[in-house]
């Protein structure tokens, strides 16, 4: 048994992927990788599987990377095995492509069971889910800017941890999709926190070098879980209605 995802289609393949468009798959993690997923993993990637101390983290990552693979396989025309990743200095990592080919962005993201990953020729991309538990408050204290903070704890009671979990996936997106990882203070921006309304970013500190130009759009993978995509649209050119989404067959 595993997490079940929600009515999103399972294509045989990967479906063409337009200019302007982005593909969000998820797959789940609890089942265990079979000799191909192990198989098509980098030296690097094997090594790190290896290092996990619990077997049920080990067969996620594995599963988790394997699917990576054979998805971004698909879009680039590498064959899985042989993909490449280049890391930005805080680790954000990219498909290593042939100068002359279109270049791919993407971003992956697993919480628990679960992983997803979006895809676009013409955005980058951040993307986080979590899956819904409880939570201390102390958590948003430490990680929320005041304007957010302020915003959650007015929240009625029922809706305190939708909020929180729409905040913190919205801050995580944007901070994959810049992809400075945590050298982007946490509080220089703020983002929409009221789960009745549209997740955006709402406001960056003036000192902060990150553009307003993010779309973020709310993710409900599954039961339990929630989640975040942001797309960088400087152009203005994405359209919510150009997203895509899909689910690997168990
Ligand atoms: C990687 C990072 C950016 C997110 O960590 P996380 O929440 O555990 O991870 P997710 O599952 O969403 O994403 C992990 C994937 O993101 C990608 N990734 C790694 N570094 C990244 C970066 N700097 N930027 C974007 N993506 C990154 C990798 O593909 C990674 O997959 P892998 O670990 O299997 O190789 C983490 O380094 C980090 O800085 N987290 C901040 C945590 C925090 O305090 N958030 C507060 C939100 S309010």
């Amino acid at each position: 048994m595993g997490t079940q995802i929600l009515a999103w289609p399972q294509p045989d393949s990967a479906p063409a992927l337009d200019h302007n468009r982005v593909h969000v798959w998820a797959w789940n993690l609890d089942r265990p990788p079979s000799d191909s997923d192990w198989h098509i993993l980098s030296e690097e990637e094997t090594a790190r599987a290896r290092r996990f101390v619990f077997p049920q983290d080990r067969d996620r990552y594995v599963c988790a990377h394997a699917a990576l693979r054979a998805l971004l396989s698909q879009y680039t025309a590498i064959p899985a095995g042989q993909i490449a990743f280049a890391c930005n200095p805080y680790g954000k990592p990219q498909v290593e492509t042939d100068p002359a080919s279109p270049p791919i962005h993407f971003n992956l993201t697993h919480s628990a069971g679960l992983a997803a990953l979006a895809v676009s020729r013409d955005y980058k991309l951040g993307i986080d889910i979590e899956m819904i538990r409880p939570v201390d408050a102390d958590v948003a204290a430490h990680h929320f800017s005041p304007s957010e903070l302020r915003t959650l704890d007015h929240l009625p009671a029922p809706q305190w941890l939708d909020g929180f979990f729409r905040c913190w996936t919205s801050k995580e997106a944007l901070l994959k999709g810049v992809g400075l990882g945590l050298n982007l203070p946490l509080d220089s921006f703020d983002v929409e926190v009221s789960p009745q309304l549209t997740p955006a970013l709402v406001a960056v500190a003036p000192q902060t070098n990150i553009p307003l130009a993010w779309t973020l759009v709310e993710l409900k993978p599954a039961d339990h879980f929630a989640g975040t995509l942001a797309v960088h649209d400087p152009g203005k050119t994405f359209q919510r209605s150009s997203l895509q989404y899909f689910s690997l067959r168990p």
